[in-house]
């Protein structure tokens, strides 16, 4: 049993360390009733994630949170393997298209879980739609998937970028921020996220002096730096990820703004990037559907799991790989294993109720978690909770009928 790795037009095909021979090793101690099905293939699973480029980091997360379930919790896939095959997205909206495909019509895969970056996501719905696969996101928050894009066969394991954003207008404003700037990447993460704050931050009462952009994944941030210095604001709102983030982050400190000018935004910022960043993003406070020191069993279990295999901190894009692998276990715990009972493992997926390292979610009728979303503030390089900015929330799911 091997794993295939494909980028960029390539397929290689290597052995990793956890193929479906790992699975069937760890369950060997749950004394689940041996259903037919245990004998049948593995389940085909597509990783469509970026291996490389400025969300690498996230990418291999997520990948590596989704086989640490799978791996820890071999029982409960019901004596169904996994078989895995990955392609680097690379990020990139233009290839997402055929990188899919190939996942689906050579590959032949069962399931795709991809990606991080939502304009990738969007192809990839597409195709899913067309040929009905399955498919988890585990990180792109980019609101068609599960708004007007929406379908039975698509769920969500992580946060629309309506979701996460919308309770931070109400935050800042109840801080005394009134007069904001946003800056982002323009695109749709980008977009989408700056829109929900301002939603929620003009509804408070809040002013908006001016949105400021560079194109994904440009990292040349001084003219915007100079430009948020004289614009003066209260605060400043920010979404970048990843290595962006980190350079962000660090310019803005270089330019002396975080003493002046406080540094909001989602908890992409600061997830996964604390380490490069320092001390100069002490203090930036943030909202995210997880928080480092939740103190729950689930978020113990993990983190101690993660470490211990990775060597490495959990983060969230840790946390939504995970729990795409528990809700593809719901799924097949629903049908003992048989994939092939399509109505009855959706079915299931939808209903599950999920006990993640985030706390409890449930999903809407997109597909899409209803979670808590968490104030966050960063002290002692971690992102520490400070308040739930939004208990429950639930994506709006505007546009989506097809469910
Ligand atoms: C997105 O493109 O949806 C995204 C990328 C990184 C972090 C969060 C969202």
């Amino acid at each position: 049993m091997s794993d295939s790795v494909f980028s960029g037009g390539r397929l290689d095909r290597r052995r990793l360390l956890l193929g479906s021979a790992g699975l069937v090793a760890a369950g060997a101690g749950f004394r689940f009733p041996t259903p037919a099905i245990a004998q049948s293939a593995p389940l085909k699973v597509g990783f469509m994630l970026p291996y490389s480029g400025t969300f690498a980091k996230l990418g291999k997360f997520i990948d590596d949170g989704f086989r640490l379930y799978a791996e820890n919790n071999a029982g409960l896939f019901r004596g169904r393997k996994l078989e895995f095959v990955q392609v680097d997205d690379e990020s990139k909206p233009e290839t997402a298209t055929d990188n899919m495909n190939r996942l689906v019509s050579r590959e032949k895969v069962d399931l795709v879980v991809g990606t991080v970056h939502s304009g990738v996501a969007m192809a990839m719905v597409k195709v899913a739609r067309d040929t009905k696969t399955m498919l988890i996101i585990p990180n792109a928050g980019v609101n068609e998937a599960t708004g007007p894009m929406c379908a039975p066969n698509i769920f969500r394991s992580s946060f629309s970028n309506w979701q996460v954003c919308h309770p931070m207008g109400q935050v800042m404003f109840d801080e005394g921020r009134r007069r904001v700037v946003t800056i982002t990447w323009r695109y749709a993460a980008g977009t989408q996220m700056v829109e929900a704050f301002k939603e929620g931050f003009t509804k408070a009462g809040g002013q908006v002096l001016e949105d400021l952009a560079l194109p994904f994944p440009e990292v040349e941030f001084q003219a915007l730096i100079t430009r948020i210095a004289a614009l003066k604001p209260d605060a400043v709102f920010a979404f970048f990820a990843g290595g962006g983030a980190v350079k962000f982050v660090k310019d803005y400190a270089a330019a002396g703004l975080n003493r002046t000018i406080p540094l909001y935004g989602s908890g992409f910022l600061t997830d996964g990037t604390l380490q490069a960043q320092g001390a100069d993003a002490n203090g930036i406070k943030t909202t995210l559907h997880y928080a480092d020191n939740l103190d729950t069993g689930p978020n113990r279990e993990f983190l101690q799991a993660f470490k211990q295999k990775t060597g490495e901190e959990g983060d969230i894009y840790a946390v939504q790989g995970w729990d795409a692998a528990a809700l593809l276990a719901a799924g097949l715990g629903a049908t003992r294993g048989d994939w092939s009972a399509r109505d009855k493992v959706i079915a299931a997926m939808r209903a599950a109720e999920l006990a993640s390292p985030r706390g409890t979610v449930r999903f809407n009728k997109a597909g899409n978690p209803i979670q808590d979303i968490y104030l966050r503030e960063v002290r002692n390089g971690r992102n520490e909770f400070v308040s739930v900015a939004g208990r429950s929330v639930d994506d709006p799911a505007r546009g989506c009928r097809a469910v």
